[in-house]
């Protein structure tokens, strides 16, 4: 929803762009010719040769912003995704609760690891990890994706195979590469073994016969997830507050959009809320093979959710198995085989001053490690 003033300002500066946005080979990426970038002088063979003209850097920041239309920001990034409703009461109660269980080692096979080994909080949900090890040491073949705004999603894990956060918190418990509990008994034996907690479910579930159970852990769990939200310069922007970007992230914003990055991320939480497949204009090679292991159905091979792009700056590595180190990397891949461009460096770089206006301050008092 924008304010009066923004639409005013949107409406003031809006021009018809053409928006490249489906990828299309031959469209031109007509940032080129309104980044004001320093082109390389045709000049002819230097006067003295001893002296050669010490080189320019190929980039010069751009010091006005460019012309954005507003009216298009806004139908892309002001709606959030379609995540699945929920029956589960977030109350102050549950969500103590739920922060104890996240940060509670004794809830796996060998009592060393918890939601919060992998998903750090005081470090933006991650491990900054390639793959992640479980109670055994064993590794999964996926990186581990942040909790911070994961509820907000359309759906859970990078296939999708869990439809809500309350869905998807008991998966890691009974995974064996992970917490590694036999089953739902055990969960709840353990749980049953430590008195504060005991005392923390009688208050976050008053007047039931047997508080401690499965599937209070979930909403537990997930009414925790749900409060785990990040507010960025970027939501600022998207309110009306037109100096909450930079003007190098401004013309980030302008570049994301013509290269067609937002065929795909969209939304509050660009991405989160549609599945694509890795490799819709070059292929891209990997193992995994997403979406399929799930529905079996041939079109989703190698399809996996568009992640969110919040707060993506701190989340590295990238990619569903954590093989992409550094996110200028990332955004030349997802350029050549999402959107079939060789972008400059000079455009990988704005690219990158938006995606970091996309973190937000994670909320006081979260860590407990
Ligand atoms: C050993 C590391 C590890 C532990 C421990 C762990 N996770 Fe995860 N988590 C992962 C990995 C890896 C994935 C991605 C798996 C996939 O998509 O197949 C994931 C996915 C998720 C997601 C989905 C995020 C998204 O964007 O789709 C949520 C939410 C989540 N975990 C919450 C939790 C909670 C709650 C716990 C504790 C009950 C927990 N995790 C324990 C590694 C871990
Ligand atoms: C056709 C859809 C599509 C387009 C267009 C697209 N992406 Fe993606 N993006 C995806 C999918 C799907 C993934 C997950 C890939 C995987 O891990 O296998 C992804 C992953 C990413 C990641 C890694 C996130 C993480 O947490 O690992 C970044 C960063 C990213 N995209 C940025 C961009 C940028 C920048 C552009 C434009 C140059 C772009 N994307 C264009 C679908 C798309």
């Amino acid at each position: 929803m924008h304010t009066p003033l923004f639409a005013t300002v949107a409406l003031a500066i809006a021009f018809p762009l053409v928006f490249t946005a489906c990828g299309d080979a031959s469209a031109t990426n007509t940032s080129k010719s309104e980044t004001p970038v320093a082109q390389p002088a045709a000049n002819p063979a230097p006067a003295n040769p001893v002296a050669p003209v010490a080189q320019q850097p190929a980039v010069k920041k751009p010091t006005l912003p460019p012309k954005i239309d507003g009216v298009q920001v806004q139908a892309y990034f002001s709606g959030e995704p379609a995540a699945p409703a929920s029956d589960n009461k977030v109350t102050a109660e549950k969500v103590a609760l739920g922060k104890l269980l996240f940060h509670e080692k004794s809830l796996s096979r060998n009592d060393n690891l918890s939601c919060a080994s992998c998903h750090s909080l005081s470090n933006y949900g991650v491990d900054n990890k390639a793959t992640s090890e479980g109670s055994d040491g064993q590794r999964g073949g996926r990186n581990t994706p942040t909790v911070i705004n994961a509820s907000r999603q359309f759906v859970q894990f990078w296939d999708g195979r869990a439809a809500t956060i309350e869905d998807q918190a008991i998966g890691p418990v009974l995974n064996p590469i992970e917490h590694g509990l036999k089953d739902e008994a055990a969960l709840v034996a353990k749980m049953k073994a430590k008195p504060s907690l005991v005392a923390a479910f009688a208050l976050a579930f008053p007047g039931e016969a047997e508080p401690v159970s499965a599937s209070n852990f979930q909403k537990a769990v997930g009414a925790f997830s749900r409060t785990l939200v990040t507010k960025s310069p970027f939501d600022e922007y998207l309110d009306g507050k037109q100096s909450a970007l930079t003007t190098e992230q401004k013309w980030g914003l302008k570049t994301f959009i013509e290269v067609g990055c937002t065929e795909c991320h969209t939304t509050r939480l660009v991405g989160g809320h549609m599945y694509q497949k890795l490799g819709t204009k070059q292929a891209y090679a990997t193992k995994d093979e997403g979406r399929f292991l799930i529905t079996k159905d041939e079109k989703d091979k190698f399809v996996f959710k568009v992640p969110s792009l919040l707060n993506v700056e701190k989340t590295a590595p990238y990619m569903h198995d954590g093989s992409v180190a550094t996110l200028e990397e990332m955004v030349k891949i997802m350029a050549r085989v999402q959107a079939n461009k060789e972008i400059k460096d000079e455009e990988v770089a704005s690219i990158v001053a938006f995606l970091k206006s996309l973190t937000g301050p994670v909320q006081a008092g979260l860590s407990m490690q």
